[in-house]
């Protein structure tokens, strides 16, 4: 298969920027939902009142310059790369953009300390648990 179109997928931490009103989240998400799904990608954004971990995926190329695009985003900060790489088949298939609130902060807090091997994980092992308003 074409390289620009294998199946691509990144996982990220990062942290509402002080200068952005928590309101910012859901227009984000909104946004980014119709975007991604013009873009054939898909993914999952977690928020628990400060950070972010998201999952996106779908072609190398379409997720690559998503990727960039959302570092350069002002209204986050500390954007830290904990995975990225090929992705066999899709996680995500139901929505451009999943997005949900967790209530309990040390949850994303232990993704970004878990390290690359064990980020994934810890973050698939999440969804069960959060509520899915897509
Ligand atoms: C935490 C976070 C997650 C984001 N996720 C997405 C996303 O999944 N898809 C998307 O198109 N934009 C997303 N954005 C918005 C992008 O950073 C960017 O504003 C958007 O792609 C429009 O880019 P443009 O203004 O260069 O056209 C996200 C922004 C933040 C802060």
């Amino acid at each position: 298969m074409e390289k620009a179109l294998q199946l691509h997928e990144v996982l990220y931490v990062s942290t509402l920027s002080p200068d952005s009103p928590v309101k910012v989240v859901s227009q984000i998400a909104a946004k980014a939902r119709t975007a991604n799904e013009v873009a054939g990608v898909t993914g999952l954004l977690i928020f628990d009142g400060m950070r972010f971990c998201q999952q996106i995926e779908g072609p190398r190329k379409q997720v690559l310059r998503l990727i960039e695009r959302i570092r350069q985003d002002l209204r986050h900060v500390n954007v830290e790369i904990l995975h990225h790489g090929p992705l066999a088949e899709r996680r995500f298939r139901r929505f451009g953009l999943g997005y949900v609130t967790v209530d309990d902060v040390d949850v994303l807090a232990r993704i970004e300390e878990a390290g690359a091997e064990q980020a994934m994980a810890q973050f698939l092992a999440l969804i069960p648990n959060v509520d899915m308003d897509s």
